[in-house]
């Protein structure tokens, strides 16, 4: 056993997909450059110090989120934190709030840090195992933030509804594509508002079977469009989705607020991005002028933004 173990995970963002990965259709994501970063050493008794930018609320909506993620990853690893005490620190430069992978991206750093103060020599596939039985935490993940956490990437991903191999494809893109993630300042606990996206689909069917089959057809072009290098048309797809998230009642004033700024300032197109009904709003700014300006437009009204760069 070495002194310390160390680990990383990346943050996510959905382009689209969000909620309707969970019941089986495409999606498509990618990782963030920002991580969490966990680092694990050997101490008197069990400790976990939180060192994460976050939002405000965050720590707090999400205690018993991170307390149940914590719980599945030490049983799954077979880890007895009472017999072995660990003091672990979290920290870098990933700041957390729904909506970014943030808990993903917590379990994969710790299975990893885990793993390398063990000498376990768990390789990619076995994290991305471990991290997705930690957000089970969140109710029924579609393990699409996981997968992002631990590989990194754009992906087009499925969930397999039976149980087996999830699909996972890496894309390339063309062109990079310039977003700024812009946050609510509202954290959600992903699985009251995943359950509550259930109850109403069971409630309504007819409704949302139409808004399912909707998205199916348009995350297909979506992927075309994408594989063409087609950002107008991207543009148009992500804000069809919005629309669709939107439907299943999933946006915010606050989303709607920071959407309609950044409109304004020229994003071609914007929309809640994870959980919703707050956390971060993805804006499409192609061009580091316009990304720029959305984002300063953005943060002039209050809201933080973060400018990144997808494939
Ligand atoms: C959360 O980041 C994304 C959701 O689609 C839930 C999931 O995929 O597990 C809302």
């Amino acid at each position: 056993m070495s002194g310390k173990g160390r680990g990383t995970g990346f943050g996510k963002t959905i382009l689209f997909g969000d909620h309707f990965v969970v019941y089986g259709l495409p999606g498509i994501a990618s990782a963030i450059a920002d991580q969490t970063v966990a680092e694990i050493e050997p101490s008197d008794r069990y400790e976990l110090i939180d060192n994460r930018p976050a939002t405000e609320d965050y720590k707090e909506k999400k205690k018993g989120e991170m307390d149940r993620s914590m719980k599945l990853l030490l049983d799954y690893m077979k880890i007895d934190v009472e017999k072995n005490p660990v003091k672990i620190t979290l920290s870098g430069n990933l700041f957390c709030t729904s909506g970014v992978g943030a808990s993903a991206a917590m379990a994969t750093s710790i299975a990893r840090a885990f793993s390398d103060l063990y000498n376990l020599n768990l390789v990619d596939k076995q994290i991305n195992r471990i991290s997705y039985e930690a957000e089970k935490s969140t109710g029924t993940p579609s393990g699409i933030d996981n997968t992002c956490a631990t590989f990194g990437g754009l992906i087009w991903f499925v969930k397999n509804l039976e149980g087996g191999e999830n699909t996972i494809e890496h894309i390339e893109i063309k062109k990079p594509m310039d977003i700024v993630l812009a946050n609510t300042g509202i954290s959600q606990d992903t699985k009251e508002v995943v359950l509550d996206v259930k109850n109403k689909k069971e409630a309504d069917p007819a409704k949302y079977d139409s808004i399912f089959r909707d998205y199916e057809a348009l995350v297909s072009e979506a992927r075309n469009a994408l594989d063409d290098g087609d950002l107008q048309k991207v543009g148009e797809l992500m804000n069809r989705n919005h629309e669709l998230l939107m439907e299943i009642t999933v946006s915010c004033d606050e989303a709607e607020d920071i959407i309609n700024i950044a409109k304004e300032a020229g994003a071609p197109a914007g929309k809640i991005t994870g959980t919703g009904r707050g956390g971060y709003v993805m804006l499409l700014t192609p061009g580091k002028e316009l990304q720029d300006k959305v984002a300063k437009s953005i943060e002039e009204k209050g809201y933080r933004t973060m400018k990144t760069t997808i494939g």
